[in-house]
């Protein structure tokens, strides 16, 4: 099925689609800066996301991906589909697409979290085959930040947004540029990837708690440092709170065992077919 034909490697400086995230895990002996301690490739992953990411670029991904008319596709095979995604890296120590969703689902399963919760932590990442429709790195994976108003000094390499062409419009510069103050997230366009998408692909099926955590789950500025205050409502302040709990088990969870896919795929598929159709629109 997933022949070496069918197998694609995301256009991009970095060998692992999930370096960027290199930023946040923190150096487990001494102190030190992300700058210093990234994996290669993930500085100039973030020159590209922070110089292309503009607000007319994110709009018109809105528009090409939110009218949902690339494929109907179910959820297992989505899962299948992205394992199709390939990397430069080492493939005996690094996971596979699947093999990082199972063990996200697997970690809050073991905590005894609800159902919805463990299937949220199955999919969260099924946005990413957007590389598989031809999206390069940069426009599917990094952190995520609003566009459109004053970027946060709290944004990883906050200083390649000296290139984005949006820092030279003042309009877009001030604390909540075209947003209205305490607008909430909704109406707030994120920079493009992986995350907006898959939330508009199943924000009918999950509840809200779990399409925050899809939605907001590289929104590092916002969930880790407490940025963007301004341009959020009470219920995004709670919604943040699940987006927390979520992020250990993203984030830690890689490099512990490989979970043993074949073995969990009943339980898992039986758990899509729980909240799911067999097919959505994507
Ligand atoms: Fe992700
Ligand atoms: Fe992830």
């Amino acid at each position: 099925m997933s022949g070496p034909d069918s197998r694609r490697i995301a256009e991009g400086p970095l060998a692992d689609v999930d370096d960027w995230e290199s930023v946040h895990v923190p150096a487990k002996t001494t102190f030190r800066d992300y700058r210093e301690d990234v994996r290669p490739g993930v500085r100039e992953f973030y020159r590209l996301n922070h110089e292309r990411q503009t607000l007319a670029f994110v709009r018109a991904k809105r528009a090409q991906y939110l009218p949902k008319s690339q494929r109907l596709m179910g959820i297992w095979e989505a899962m299948e589909f992205l394992n199709t995604l390939v990397d430069d890296s080492d493939p005996d120590t690094e996971l596979s697409q699947i093999e990082h969703l199972m063990q996200t689902a697997e970690a809050i399963r073991a905590d005894g979290h609800p159902r919805w919760f463990v299937l949220t932590g199955l999919i969260h990442d099924l946005g990413k085959v957007l590389c598989l429709f031809g999206e390069p790195q940069w426009a599917v994976v990094g952190d995520t930040f609003p566009v459109g108003c004053r970027y946060s000094d709290k944004v990883v390499f906050r200083e390649f947004f000296a290139a984005n062409p949006d820092f030279a419009v003042p309009e877009y510069q001030t604390p909540c540029g075209i947003y209205a103050e305490g607008c909430g997230l909704d109406r707030v366009h994120l920079s493009w990837g992986h995350d907006e998408y898959l939330y508009h692909v199943v924000r009918d099926y999950l509840p809200d708690e779990g399409l925050a955590m899809i939605r907001y789950h590289s929104f590092y500025a916002a969930h880790r440092e407490g940025e963007y205050q301004r341009l959020m409502n009470e219920r995004d302040r709670e919604m943040l709170e699940w987006v927390r709990t979520f992020n250990p088990y993203d984030l830690y969870s890689k490099g512990h065992e490989r979970p043993d896919v074949r073995a969990l795929t009943p339980y898992y598929q039986e758990l899509i077919a729980e909240f799911f159709p067999e097919r959505l629109a994507w």
